[in-house]
């Protein structure tokens, strides 16, 4: 398919080019001990990805340790209360071992860890998900793990902290601004600077200096290749749109690049939180500007002073100024429609897929939920998958807290 003079049957091949680059998104913009570090890891990763050793240890360490394929679900009484004839599916990534997508990509980091020899694995988070399956990966490989993480999110995620600690992680608490999910990208990044030769740092999203969005795209992407597949089976034809939130944009890139070349339309949800006004929200893509942070060329939220600006959501997973470079590329040429869903709406996505369905959905992922209805709604036929990128066992205490029970 040809969309914007870009040709979606040879996109994956061709997206990033050598230097990272999607258009003028993306890069490498790092000091240049680093940016030996990150060759290194792209030749490694080339490496590997040709490797049929390093491609079937893979998966069948998705098969038998992570529970992959995860499966779709048809949500007939969701559907049937919007009541007009349109079908809502999840592809199920809080099926996923350890609740979320993000051990697609931890488990592939990891191995390449080890293949490179590398002691140490370190990294940040800020839902506590993508620490968790990052903790897990190490134990699973025998390697130390050290995990930044703000104040501010490690008492929203309690459970999740619990959960690193018992895996064997070393929690570092980040204590400096906001305390989110930025400072502790932050602190990880000024660790990894310290320790490249023994370690290496495994950036939760599609986010970060080549080749982390392209890395982990590609290890996401199996939630694409899956999905396209199960849905054709189970309906005989592709869903006329896909729905993924976006923090970082790792879960979305993954659904994404299974049908970028298709008839499909797709939807990419940022957090609006309290509201419009810069600091209630984090959808970088909808209100940002290019820049450069944390060594990458993207869209991002800027203070007065051209600095990353201070962000919110309800969601800890989706609380970063920026976004991915090939969502910017993506929304740039039009290929994917971003869009906003604030705090109150995914809230009540979240008890209503409780409720309605028997699945408690992560925060995060509740954004997309809540899109896929209102999108339910607009369109009046047809059928759209939302992904569920993770359950929201690690929200309970917040949510109790912060909502009650509805
Ligand atoms: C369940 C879940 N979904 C989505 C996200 C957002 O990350 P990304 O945009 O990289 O998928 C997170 C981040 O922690 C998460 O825990």
């Amino acid at each position: 398919m040809i969309y914007n003079n870009i040709n979606f049957d040879t996109y994956l091949k061709n997206y990033p080019d050598k230097d990272g680059f999607f258009g003028k998104y993306g890069g490498s913009y790092i000091p240049a001990d680093l940016q030996k570090a990150m060759e290194e890891i792209t030749e490694a990763y080339f490496t590997i990805c040709k490797s049929s050793k390093f491609i079937s240890e893979l998966r069948r360490i998705r098969k038998e340790f992570q529970g992959r394929p995860t499966p779709i679900s048809y949500l007939e009484r969701l559907s049937n209360s919007i009541g007009n004839g349109v079908q809502l599916y999840a592809k199920r990534e809080d099926l996923n071992h350890t609740g979320a997508h993000k051990l697609n990509h931890c488990m592939g980091e990891a191995l390449l860890a080890k293949y490179m020899g590398k002691k140490k694995i370190i990294a940040e988070t800020g839902a506590g998900q993508h620490g968790v399956a990052l903790a897990t990966a190490a134990a699973y490989f025998g390697l130390e793990c050290d995990i930044y993480m703000g104040t501010v999110d490690i008492k929203k995620q309690a459970p999740n902290v619990a959960r690193m600690k018992i895996l064997g992680a070393n929690v570092v608490e980040v204590t400096h601004g906001l305390q989110t999910l930025k400072e502790a990208v932050d602190a990880a990044f000024d660790a990894y600077c310290k320790e490249y030769k023994t370690a290496i740092y495994c950036i939760g999203s599609v986010v970060g200096p080549h080749p982390f969005p392209m890395m982990v795209r590609d290890f996401q992407s199996v939630v694409g290749i899956e999905a396209r597949e199960q849905f054709c089976n189970m309906t005989g034809e592709l869903p006329d749109a896909i729905v993924a939130c976006v923090g970082g944009g790792s879960n979305a890139m993954g659904l994404f690049s299974g049908f970028l070349n298709d008839p499909v339309d797709i939807y990419g949800i940022e957090p609006l939180g309290r509201g419009t006004a810069l600091g209630d929200h984090a959808a970088s893509l909808k209100y940002g500007e290019e820049g450069i942070m944390h060594g990458f060329n993207s869209i991002m939220l800027k203070d007065e002073n051209g600095e990353p600006a201070p962000v919110y959501s309800v969601a800890s997973g989706l609380d970063y100024p920026s976004s991915g470079p090939e969502h910017a590329f993506l929304h740039e040429m039009g290929r994917v429609k971003y869009d906003v869903i604030g705090d109150d709406e995914t809230i009540d996505a979240f008890f209503t897929l409780s409720r309605l369905e028997g699945i408690i959905p992560a925060i995060e992922s509740s954004h997309a939920v809540a899109y896929g209805m209102k999108l339910a709604r607009e369109m009046g036929k047809g059928s759209i998958l939302i992904n569920l990128s993770g359950r929201g066992d690690k929200d309970m205490d917040y949510i109790i807290e912060k909502y009650g029970i509805r």
